[in-house]
């Protein structure tokens, strides 16, 4: 059982593989969090947990407690995951054990992506009820118990039973107390082009808050957080990982106190959340993710791995090899008609691609991006016998066809905007900021969402389209919507989202056999909540090879590698002007999701001749890449090499790269890792390795290569 409860000493231990979470309940009946880390037996937690570190009532100060679900205005004066504005004005929320349940399986979160079971065996979920009496405020706090994975997800539920409409002013899915503070966090930042930078930083006295307030997760702040013991680093150590499943804006804050302990929350950003709870309403929280991992950051990761790629991502392309594909954008921008897109497609057949994507462009008067989102229909100049036909002929040459969307977007000018003026994200009166010359249409509205489901649904039925490229470009300005009265405009962000996953739901499911990619200005919304419709990202919009070792390095820290897009492009390269080999640009590429964006027609003999052959090796090896086990070696932040494996069955694969040569460099040995110490693997060129001796003497990487150059090496266990 991964839930026990012991009625003697009101304790919960929730039990995976290799980790325990306690919760216990003190006299009081306040949950109070005890512990969580490497797995304990049932006896040792009932007997050494309950009496030592539970507080016994409420007259102990608060602010010392760990409260597994902690609340604004009875004394705790840390970061509250509840705070919930009463009738009377006053935000005082007190919580206390209302009753239990257990049972295996996990429910649907309505609404929301969320971890799912294939079986109900996979898991066993606890819903604590936590009860306001003065107020009739409920709190159903849900944590589903993944035993073989090693994770728990945690998410809330309100539940108003009271007579009075209440106000939620925030909205954890997670809440967790660390006793002491001799930790670091990590977390990803960045911005556009240079998305998910890993930063690590001490927790002080203070609050740290990773969030974003932008309405999407935002290129800048992933949702996710990591604490860390101080001797943790990618292979030893104690981690906490904190994944959001959400796509809007979020909060995650490190809080270190006066009494050395240590408070991580996650869940909607408290900024500009305001909801209204009417009496007998209810109101879900996304969820969180949670993984300890006693073996430093790659375990963690490879724990995020598992579970979103089995558990997250749905539908038939979720454990599927992914097709190689190309995409114009890169190649012709804007400037294309049918016999140029025709034309890169032949030379893609030729390299033995699967897919073309047709990008931005295609629709409207799109000649630039100042027009026309909204008007999904197509542009007659550029092709001029339509969309049906055109995928026929990539069909014909063999090739499926896939095609870009931005649907959650208007252009000022635009049909659909001339026609609805107050179908965007606006408040009255005020200017609507553009970016990118472009509105935010209003998902909050279920009119919009019905327009945006139809508008998308009759072009994909209107030819055969085989992958879906969902970009959303810009961020949310002037929060408003025209349906809402003075009272609701604090939800319009979450109405948002809610929107935005009823039309992904709608849409995914309608379409089945279609693949489809979520982007945002490249990797503006990188996040588990997509992944949950969209089995992957394009993972950022920076396509340099060595720009791109750090990012889907880093991205690695919590999403899989099926959820990477990756692409080979043209040199000079287009963001940052640097020139690499085209065999470095294929085996970084090959290291995701692989394609290509860039006039294949106007490649050289000796690139095209190098791609082609990196696309048969994609073909052999990509199983492993995008399902097997991922470590990343050598950190492209630090060093002059970079370094990853996969690891599917008996094939291993090692890539490394070197980014800049360094004069008298000692010879570097590459440790490899989680590979059978007692067994063998011969390399291609026939050279028998001992797997004891590649993880603890190292691959011996070549010497002899110049700034960015690539090895890829195959192994297999005989
Ligand atoms: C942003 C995306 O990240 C690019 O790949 C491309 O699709 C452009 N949008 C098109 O406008």
């Amino acid at each position: 059982m991964a839930i026990n409860f012991d009625a003697q000493s009101r304790i919960f231990h929730l039990a995976t593989a290799h980790t325990s979470y306690v919760i216990g309940l003190n006299e009081g009946s306040q949950a109070l969090h005890l512990y969580w880390g490497a797995h304990l037996s049932d006896p040792d937690v009932w007997a050494i947990l309950a009496p030592r570190q539970m507080h016994a009532s409420f007259e102990v100060e608060s602010c010392i407690k760990a409260f597994e679900y902690p609340c604004h205005g009875t004394g705790d004066y840390r970061t509250p995951a509840a705070r919930v504005l009463n009738a009377d004005g006053n935000s005082v929320t007190c919580l206390t054990y209302a009753g239990h349940e257990i049972y295996s399986g996990k429910k649907p979160l309505d609404g929301l992506p969320a971890v799912y079971c294939r079986e109900d065996s996979d898991a066993e979920t606890l819903e604590l009820r936590l009860k306001d009496e003065l107020t009739g405020l409920e709190v159903v706090l849900n944590y589903s118990v993944f035993e073989e994975m090693d994770v728990i997800c945690r998410s809330a539920r309100y539940e108003n039973h009271g007579d009075k409409s209440l106000r939620l002013l925030t909205g954890a899915a997670a809440s967790v107390d660390f006793f002491g503070k001799d930790y670091d966090f990590l977390h990803l930042q960045g911005a556009w082009a240079r998305e998910r930078v890993p930063e690590r930083l001490p927790v002080t006295h203070g609050l740290y808050s990773i969030e974003s307030r932008r309405g999407a997760s935002g290129h800048q702040h992933n949702p996710f957080v990591a604490l860390m013991s101080k001797n943790a680093d990618e292979f030893n150590g104690d981690v906490y990982g904190f994944s959001f499943i959400y796509s809007g804006s979020f909060a995650a804050t490190v809080e270190g106190t006066a009494y050395a302990c240590t408070r991580v929350t996650i869940g909607l950003n408290p900024y500009s959340f305001n909801w209204e709870l009417k009496p007998g309403e209810s109101f879900q929280t996304p969820e969180a993710a949670m993984v300890y991992s006693d073996k430093g950051l790659n375990l963690m990761s490879q724990r995020y791995h598992t579970l979103y790629r089995t558990h997250l991502c749905r539908g038939k392309y979720a454990l599927a090899e992914r097709p190689i594909l190309i995409n114009n954008w890169e190649a012709t921008y804007f400037g294309f008609n049918e016999e140029k897109i025709v034309e890169i497609a032949r030379a893609g057949k030729e390299m033995g691609l699967e897919l073309f994507v047709l990008d931005d462009g295609w629709f409207g008067k799109r000649d630039t991006d100042n027009c026309s989102l909204g008007d999904w229909v197509v542009d007659k100049k550029k092709l001029p016998n339509g969309l049906d036909h055109l995928a026929k002929r990539i069909n014909e040459l063999g090739m499926k066809f896939g095609l870009w969307f931005e649907p959650e977007m208007v252009s000022p000018d635009s049909d659909l905007y001339r026609a609805h003026p107050d179908w965007c994200i606006h408040v009255p009166g005020r200017a609507r900021t553009q970016a990118r010359q472009q509105l935010i249409l209003d998902l909050s509205r279920a009119d919009v969402c019905d327009y945006i489901i139809e508008a998308v649904s009759s072009v994909l039925r209107s030819a055969p389209i085989s992958y879906v490229k969902w970009d959303m470009n810009r961020n949310m300005t002037e929060i408003g919507s025209a349906l809402l009265d003075s009272e609701h405009q604090g939800e319009v962000e979450h109405r948002y989202m809610l929107g935005l996953y009823r039309v992904l739901e709608t849409i995914t499911q309608s379409f089945p056999d279609v693949l489809f990619e979520s982007c945002s200005g490249g990797g503006g919304r990188f996040d588990a909540g997509l992944l949950y419709y969209m089995p992957q990202t394009w993972t950022s919009d920076d396509t340099d090879a060595i720009e791109r070792l750090k990012i889907q390095y880093s991205t690695s820290m919590v999403y899989p590698i099926s959820a990477i897009g990756s692409h080979v492009s043209a040199v000079p390269n287009h963001q940052t002007g640097r020139t690499t080999p085209m065999q470095t640009r294929c085996d970084v590429a090959m290291s995701g999701n692989f394609g290509f964006e860039l006039d294949l027609s106007k490649l050289s003999e000796d690139d095209m001749a190098t791609a082609k052959k990196a696309v048969e090796l994609c073909k052999r090896i990509r199983g492993t890449v995008q399902q097997g086990e991922f470590t990343r070696l050598l950190s492209p932040y630090e060093g002059s090499m970079t370094a990853w494996q996969f690891v599917r069955g008996d094939a291993v694969i090692l890539c490394y790269f070197k980014v800049l040569n360094v004069p008298a460099e000692p010879l570097r040995r590459i440790k490899m890792k989680g590979l059978d110490p007692d067994a063998h693997y011969r390399a291609e060129d026939g050279t028998v390795y001992s797997g004891g001796a590649l993880m603890n003497m190292g691959y011996p990487a070549d010497w002899r290569m110049r700034d960015f150059e690539s090895r890829v090496i195959l192994l297999e266990k005989v």
